[in-house]
């Protein structure tokens, strides 16, 4: 059977996958933003799974707003990295897991996540970006994935109960996949940013640091935090940070909490990023 062993949170800022592509990773700047995933790297090679599920939104990228999924998954037999603007990033093409995506698909959809299923899409910085903090400049990715692609761009976002409670069934999904296949979730974007208005710019340490204790300590806790709340305490974009509590409802009761970092800031913003045994 296949089994979740692990989750990972990784914001997934744009600036760092042209920090990557420009071979910036050593100057002033981002040295101290990279260094913090030097735990992860060396982690992950020595036992990469075979799949990653990787929870992250669309930024109106492969979407727009003639169509607005609030959860879709990627069944694709590969993604291409989208041009967002500036040429598609040099990156490899995403390899898929099909077999695996169908089955979440049909077992998340009969167990009432009504899942919207996308078989060809390109992927965007959101995807891209923590595959490159995690694997650095590889010629192929050395991981399948299956992208699950949540709504927190355009009002009403789901909340972040409902996005546990989808974590709850992902496990299930992949505890019923007849193959033994080592699977890791992660939870991509955050924490704190606003990129737009007279907040612009705003950062919430104390809040991004409790929110990464409660992860371990207290997660029911987070699965009650309102939008409001999110939007105030640590701005339009940082709802993105439900996404994170998708990868925590799928690592079960108990995590082992492995490597933390946090970064301020990158680009407009705090980058956050944890690694949680499940195995325990
Ligand atoms: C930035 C952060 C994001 O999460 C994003 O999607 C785009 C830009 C930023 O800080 O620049
Ligand atoms: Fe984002």
């Amino acid at each position: 059977m296949a089994r979740i062993t692990a989750g990972v949170a990784a914001s997934h800022v744009p600036a760092i996958g042209a920090a990557v592509d420009h071979n910036q990773e050593s100057t002033e700047y981002w040295k101290p933003l990279f260094d913090g995933f030097g735990w992860t790297r060396e982690w992950i090679s020595k036992e990469p799974p075979d799949v990653v599920i990787l929870v992250y939104n669309d930024h109106a990228t492969a979407f727009d707003l003639r169509m607005i999924p609030t959860f879709a998954i990627g069944c694709g037999d590969s993604f291409r990295p989208a041009d967002e603007g500036f040429g598609a990033r040099p990156v490899p093409v995403v390899q898929g897991h099909p077999e695996l995506a169908w089955h979440l698909a049909e077992s998340l959809i009969l167990d009432e996540f009504d899942m919207t299923v996308l078989n060809e899409h390109d992927v965007d910085h959101g995807l891209t970006v923590p595959l490159s903090l995690m694997f650095g400049r590889p010629e192929a990715w050395p991981v399948k994935v299956v992208p699950v692609l949540v709504n927190v761009v355009q009002y009403p976002p789901p909340t972040g109960n409902r996005c546990w409670l989808l974590g709850e069934a992902i496990r299930r999904a992949v505890e019923s996949f007849d193959e033994n296949l080592d699977v890791q979730i992660w939870g991509t974007g955050g924490m704190s940013h606003q990129l737009q208005g007279p907040r612009a710019g705003l950062i919430n340490t104390p809040f991004d640091q409790a929110f990464m204790d409660r992860l371990v300590t207290d997660p029911d806790a987070l699965r009650r935090i309102p939008h409001l709340e999110y939007l105030r305490e640590v701005g339009t974009e940082g709802i993105e940070m439900v996404m994170w509590l998708i990868m925590r409802g799928a690592l079960g009761p108990d995590v082992t909490e492995l490597h933390r970092h946090y970064h301020v800031p990158a680009s407009n913003t705090a980058v956050g990023h944890m690694v949680l045994d499940a195995s325990a």
